[in-house]
């Protein structure tokens, strides 16, 4: 099969496709404005809802120089907040997750508290300051969206709606029913590489036959359809090799077909990139997704979950089955993180200029696109 153009999006079948130059993974002055028009502007994908399922517990995400709660609220609503108290700018809370005790927020300094809504509930002795009112200091809040069980943030004052930017998505995978799917099990890494190079490693294939032999033998790399190339969600499918295979270790399923999910998606692998920070694999029996945040400029965090119906995580020896896809994907995972150091590394030399994309990099053409029109640069030439 040969990749399927112009399903929806930019015509890219035809002309020369460069990547963008070595000083998009180098240069700290464009990292900088990454930080400020995508990280601070764009919906960034933070934790699934289970993870803060009762009122008062909380997560903190750092987004550049920022950081930010999410917190559910006494009305069960998910909120978030800028980390930043509105008496002198102290960061407030410093753990990466928990429970607010009291179902307040209080600042460590000179202790004004905020009710999880955000709204400014105490504030020692203020009432002793002539027109001071509390109604005028609620926490700074950034915009919520929910989709498919996942919680996105943006911290942009006004940002393009959530349903807007998430089009391709909303109405996909609905046999999946994502949000009954939990966290089956998570792996973090830590990786030396520029955040764009692990979502151009993830939307081709062209590297599968030399650096994963294994999952080409399960799904041969000439098999991805790509059927969103443009705009904030784009990707596509490989087709399993197998009528009944797998991606484990044997190349047999790892558990049972998710919820509803028949037909060809039981043959077949989504992989979707939502931009900037969110992979997202549905499989027949599983679904794969990465959280990407950008560190610096050549670090990243990058934190694998394998979600799966709750009745299948019950269930002892259909998790021991599991293990296979786990471990199949730590390696694959493993196998990946280590080109795209070794990319990284190579970026920095002074001779290289900008290469040229292969036809079956044509998604990344796409990518590197939706970077260039966030900062407001004019797209590569074909
Ligand atoms: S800075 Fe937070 S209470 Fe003073
Ligand atoms: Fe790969």
């Amino acid at each position: 099969m040969t990749t399927a153009y112009r399903k929806r999006g930019v015509d890219y079948s035809t002309g020369s496709m460069f990547t963008l130059s070595p000083e998009f993974y180098r240069s700290e002055e464009i990292y900088r404005e990454e930080i400020d028009n995508i990280f601070y502007r764009r919906w960034l994908m933070v934790c699934r809802e289970e993870e803060i399922p009762e009122t008062g517990a909380f997560i903190t995400v750092a987004v550049g120089d920022e950081s930010i709660i999410v917190v559910r609220d006494d009305r069960g609503t998910i909120r978030a907040h800028f980390n930043v108290c509105r008496h002198r700018g102290t960061r407030i809370c410093e753990r990466e997750q928990g429970q607010f005790g009291s179902g307040d927020i209080q600042c460590p300094y000179h202790a004004w508290r905020y009710r999880l809504d955000g709204t400014l509930k105490a504030a020692p002795l203020m009432n002793e300051t002539p027109s001071f009112d509390m109604s005028d200091y609620p926490l700074h809040s950034a915009h919520v969206g929910l989709w498919g069980g996942f919680v996105f943030i943006s911290l942009a004052e006004d940002p393009v709606p959530f349903e807007t930017e998430m089009a391709g998505l909303i109405g996909r995978f609905e046999e999946w029913h994502l949000p009954e799917l939990r966290i089956a099990h998570t792996i973090k890494y830590e990786l030396k590489c520029n955040w764009k190079l692990i979502l151009q490693n993830y939307q081709e294939c062209y590297h599968c036959p030399g650096v994963h032999p294994l999952l080409s033998k399960w799904t041969p790399f000439r098999g991805a359809v790509h059927d969103c190339m443009e705009g904030a969600v784009i990707g596509g499918y490989m087709e399993m090799k197998e009528p009944n295979g797998g991606m484990t270790m044997d190349g047999k399923p790892a558990s049972v077909p998710v919820c509803d999910v028949s037909g060809e998606n039981l043959r077949r692998v989504h992989y979707y990139s939502v931009f900037p920070n969110l992979l997202l694999s549905p499989h027949p029996d599983f679904v794969l997704y990465h959280r990407i945040q950008s560190v610096t400029i050549d670090r990243i965090r990058n934190d694998c979950f394998f979600l799966l119906h709750p009745d299948v995580i019950a269930d002892g020896t259909k998790m021991e089955r599991f293990r296979s896809a786990i471990e199949f994907w730590d390696k694959t995972n493993r196998e990946d993180w280590h080109v795209c150091e070794q990319m990284q590394l190579g970026l920095r030399s002074r001779r290289f200029e900008r290469g040229r994309y292969s036809g079956q990099e044509d998604i990344l053409f796409a990518l590197d696109r939706e970077v260039l029109k966030a900062l407001g640069r004019t797209p590569p030439s074909r």
